[in-house]
């Protein structure tokens, strides 16, 4: 066997990298109002040592990358950390997580850097609510993000929605239409609890729930092939272009299935998100890991990967925050 596989023999060839803990937005389900203590300037690795972490994984059968923050975009010069990563030949595929707040101005550079793909968070299509959920922004400047990206070719730019009930769950036909007529792949993510929010209490929607809502507006039909490293499930509308996924974390556990690695922007390895487990690279990397040495912790990280999570027993993460993490 060559590549890299964990102890329940699931291959390991993706790795989401944040690189940065910051965030111009504070969505209700990510953060607290007042935000989470920031990270120190010297704790967060530099775009040299992420690049020397990216090519030891890639050494090891790592071929996709995908960029996450808090807010990647809010870390200066990010199309400069694309371009190392994408000169890395083993990699094939980077691609970025954002909110899209800031995606107008970035979006051809990073085109052009060597990004292929990307996803944007957007709950809601009103403007009023969209300050409600991320306390910060406007919706417009996220729009604009998702026309950049679709002008400058990084297709397909996919949706992804946080659905809440008695926040946003009234909009989940909105959305859909929007398959339909603009071709948007929107994919509904369930609620997840998060660390300093003991669970996602009333506001959680299954996936079942929101099938049931969408199947009124017509028949689901299931897409097979379609661009993703990810966990979710595809479907079609009657005529639409664009697509609808589910991405189920708490109700049907896709672990079975995890490919994937977690580098935090303060570089430590996470076998998984849902468990506070960490493997620390910076430490090693400054005191003058060899390449060998980077690729013996990596592998213990894919080793410690556990068979599944806990969450829907209420075993969530304590302590860090999604924007900590990178979702
Ligand atoms: N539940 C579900 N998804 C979440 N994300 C962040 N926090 C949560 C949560 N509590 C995901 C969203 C967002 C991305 C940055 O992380 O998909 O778009
Ligand atoms: Fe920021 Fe994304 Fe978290 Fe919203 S979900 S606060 S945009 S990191």
């Amino acid at each position: 066997m060559t590549g890299l596989y964990d102890s329940f023999q699931r291959p390991v060839n993706y790795l989401r990298i944040s690189v940065t803990d910051r965030c111009n937005l504070r969505c209700i389900y990510c953060m607290p109002e007042d935000g989470v203590p920031l990270m120190s300037h010297d704790d967060i690795l530099s775009y040299e040592e992420i690049y020397t972490i990216a090519r030891a994984a890639a050494g090891m059968g790592i071929e996709k990358v995908r960029l996450t923050g808090g807010e990647p975009l809010v870390r200066i010069g990010l199309p400069v950390l694309v371009e190392m990563l994408a000169g890395i030949p083993a990699i094939d595929e980077i691609s970025l997580t954002t909110n899209g707040t800031l995606l107008a101005e970035h979006a051809a550079e990073l085109k052009a850097a060597g990004l292929k793909r990307i996803n944007i968070s957007l709950d809601t299509l009103k403007p009023e609510r969209f300050k409600e959920i991320t306390r910060r922004g406007t919706l417009e400047d996220t729009l604009k993000g998702i026309t950049a990206a679709q002008d400058a070719g990084l297709e397909p730019v996919k949706l992804n929605t946080v659905v809440i009930a008695g926040v946003n769950d009234d909009e989940i036909p909105d959305f859909a239409a929007r398959t339909v007529n603009d071709g948007w792949h929107v994919r509904f993510i369930e609620l997840m609890p998060f660390a300093g929010k003991k669970s996602a209490g009333s506001g959680f929607v299954p996936v079942s729930d929101m099938r049931q809502r969408l199947e009124k507006l017509g028949k689901l039909e299931p897409v097979l092939h379609t661009t993703g490293n990810g966990p979710a499930k595809y479907y079609r509308l009657p005529g639409a272009k664009g697509t609808i996924g589910f991405i189920t974390p708490v109700s049907e556990h896709f672990c079975y299935r995890c490919n994937r690695l977690r580098l935090t922007a303060d570089g430590k390895l996470r076998p998984c998100l849902m468990s506070d487990r960490e493997i620390d690279l910076k430490t090693a990397l400054r005191g003058g890991a060899t390449m060998t040495g980077l690729k013996r912790l990596i592998e213990q990280a894919v080793a410690a990967k556990p068979r599944n999570h806990h969450l829907a027993e209420g075993d969530i993460p304590k302590w860090r925050t999604f924007s900590q993490i990178g979702g």
